[in-house]
């Protein structure tokens, strides 16, 4: 107890300080150590921007290093052609590193692998041909939906040296998400897995993904991974065991010349409407981005570092951070297919000693969890390898910053705060480590050849410390190319607002008087639980397609541990009443729908939802209730005795977790 109340004291004198410079011992030996590329990029950004697109290896150099002819379509590196796979593998086992590990993959009964670049190699080339086998090719459309095993990413390299597109879809989303992406987006493939592991316990994936997938004729193939040993049917002619598809493959597959503009992946991500956004990236500026930023925000040597993101390489996190960036450089990470509870609380802390990990990249929400599981857990494991930790995906709260770096930091480590998006592929505000002093709290400045500003709802910049909207001011080489098949829906979701090349980001935030970017949230109705984006649409419509609910309207309420959490209030048909029950069947329903962590935190009952004249749902006055706030204006709802139900209503029924 002594301990804590230690602990607690050094973590609020830790709170009274605003700047965190980099610690000595990191500096004196960081890659940059000041603003000269801050400067450099400023000067000349698409200048910048080739020397960095140099690093890659390319078979065919580019003739327009940045082709806006026509905004907001932008393209980088017109003419050039290169390899993702090639610039990720091949190209490190050709200059003798084939033996470095890849990945330390820790499986969730403590099963361990390492993998070798030149291993990585060979499954790729074996996957790519089993592929062709079936006839994919170049712009064939391969979903991947895999749990975080070593397969995952030799699904996801094979595709790139082919050149045909990946939808990977996080696992934890539902078989009818799966289906819906890869109508979505035509998808001619699925690579999938029998069964997932999760704490303990297996669940069959890949007879649920079967259970939906009966009416898509473009997906001719299945590749199913062996995993669990979860029974599965095959269906003849269409699915395949990969471990025999492999075997039988051949062993050498050239990695095929793409432009630079092919596209690499597609990622579906939660927009303002039901319908999710299929975020397209490109082969050439996506991978530029993602392995510079990776070098040098984490300040990466390869030769010595273990690096360890802990996301999902189901999101644009896990593709940037485990597979694209890492790779790009050579570098090693560690892969983790388990839960940060299973088999104990500090399965973390132990596999940072065990393997080593130098530098650590999680979500805030999974600090905070951390810290309410107790210091004790990271305090039991030697941390001493550790020398930089980052945070990803919502705004940090200081206590929470403070917490991760003197319990995990042991006050030694910088603490990078990375702002960016799926659309952005990259780090976009962030500090450089070894140049740069941290802010608690605030995520810090635009990496050079990045320009952010903070605008009014006219598009004039605000004064400094003045909240507003965040745009992104000029094309960069990561950045999405469009909307799968939504080419208007890409124009009016970023560009329509301020106009090319201003980006509307659709976050809040401001700039305070040191230049320092303080991001508050969205300000669109997609809300952000445990850094994971969720579009209120989308659950609402989930939630309606019940066969008892009338109308639902879903907010995202402010929550201690998730950020967000999400709330629906929901109005039931005829006179049918809400109870515990229905409140479980609710829950489940969209668990079905969409996935588990869509699932509402808090169902609100509702006779009737708060509309105005014009039948538009006043989501602000949802979320004062929700909140237990003081209702704010009212005077423009049609009825306003709906309030007074509605509070009674919250009341009643507390939050049950
Ligand atoms: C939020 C995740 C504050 C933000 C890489 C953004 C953040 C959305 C931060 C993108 C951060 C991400 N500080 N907010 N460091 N990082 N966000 O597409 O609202 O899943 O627009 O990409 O997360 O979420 P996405």
């Amino acid at each position: 107890m002594a301990d804590d109340q230690q602990l607690e004291q050094e973590l609020a004198a830790l709170l009274e300080q605003e700047w965190f410079e980099p610690p000595e011992g990191f500096r004196a030996r960081a890659r940059i150590t000041d603003l000269s590329e801050h400067e450099a990029a400023e000067r000349d950004p698409v200048g910048w921007w080739e020397r960095q697109a140099k690093e890659l290896d390319w078979f065919e150099p580019w003739t327009t290093a940045l082709d806006d002819s026509e905004p907001p379509f932008y393209r980088w590196f017109s003419g050039g052609k290169l390899n993702v796979s090639h610039n990720c593998l091949d190209r490190h086992v050709a200059a003798g590193l084939g033996e470095r590990v890849a990945f330390h993959w820790h499986g969730e009964e403590g099963e361990k692998r390492a993998i070798t670049y030149a291993q990585l190699l060979a499954d790729v080339q074996r996957c790519a041909n089993a592929l062709k086998a079936r006839g994919i090719g170049a712009g064939d459309v391969v979903g991947i939906y895999l749990p975080m095993i070593p397969e995952v990413i030799v699904a996801m390299l094979a595709c790139t040296r082919i050149g045909a597109p990946h939808n990977v879809v996080f696992g934890g989303f539902s078989a009818e998400s799966v289906a819906e992406r890869m109508e979505f987006s035509n998808a001619s493939a699925l690579i999938t897995v029998d069964g997932a592991r999760r704490k303990g316990k297996t669940a069959a994936v890949k007879s649920t993904v079967d259970a939906t997938m009966g009416d898509l004729s473009h997906l001719e193939t299945i590749l199913v991974v062996r995993h669990t040993g979860e029974a599965c049917e095959m269906r003849e002619g269409r699915d395949l065991w990969w471990h025999d598809a492999l075997q039988a493959a051949d062993p050498d597959c050239p990695a095929e010349p793409l432009d630079a503009e092919h596209p690499l992946f597609i990622l579906y991500s939660s927009g303002s409407t039901a319908k999710p956004k299929g975020i397209q990236h490109t082969t050439g500026g996506y991978l530029t981005g993602a392995a510079w930023t990776f070098r040098n925000v984490f300040d990466v040597r390869p030769e010595s570092d273990v690096f360890w993101c802990t996301a999902d390489v189901g999101w644009i996190t896990g593709h940037s951070y485990i597979v694209y960036g890492p790779l790009a450089n050579g570098a090693t990470s560690v892969m983790f297919e388990g839960a940060p509870d299973y088999p104990e609380k500090d399965v973390w802390w132990r596999l940072c000693q065990e393997y080593g990990v130098t530098i650590f990249y999680t979500a805030p929400t999974a600090i905070r969890t951390c810290m309410k599981w107790g210091a004790e857990h990271p305090q039991r494991h030697d941390l001493s390898s550790l020398r930089l930790l980052g945070t990803v995906g919502e705004p940090i709260n200081p206590k929470a910053w403070a917490w991760y770096w003197r319990v995990v930091g042991g006050g030694r480590c910088p603490v990078v705060d990375t702002w960016w998006q799926t659309e952005t592929g990259q780090i976009m505000i962030t500090t450089l480590p070894g140049a740069q002093a941290a802010k608690p709290g605030s995520a810090g400045t635009p990496l050079p050849g990045i320009a952010a500003e903070v605008v009014d709802n006219d598009g004039r910049e605000v004064q400094r410390d003045v909240q507003g909207l965040l745009t992104l001011r000029h094309p960069w080489p990561g950045m999405l190319r469009t909307l799968y098949k939504e080419r208007d829906r890409y124009l009016s979701g970023y560009w329509e607002r301020f106009g090319a090349p201003t980006y509307f980001v659709g976050d809040a935030s401001r700039q305070d008087h040191d230049g320092y970017f303080w991001v508050i949230g969205r300000v669109d109705d997609v809300i952000n639980v445990s850094g994971h984006r969720m579009s209120t649409a989308e659950v609402e419509s989930a939630i309606v397609s019940h066969p008892k609910v009338a109308e639902a309207a879903v907010i995202g309420q402010s929550d201690e541990d998730t950020g967000q959490s999400i709330c629906a209030y929901v109005t039931l048909r005829g006179d049918l009443e809400g109870d515990q029950e229905l409140e479980v069947e609710l829950r489940e329903h969209v668990a079905r729908r969409i996935g588990k962590l869509a699932r509402p935190r808090r169902i609100i009952w509702a006779s009737e939802l708060p509309k105005t004249r014009s039948g538009k749902i006043m989501r602000r006055l949802l979320q004062d209730v929700a909140e237990g706030r003081e209702l704010g204006d009212v005077t423009t709802l049609r009825d306003p005795d709906v309030m007074a139900q509605l509070s009674r209503s919250a009341e009643a029924r507390g939050d049950d977790g």
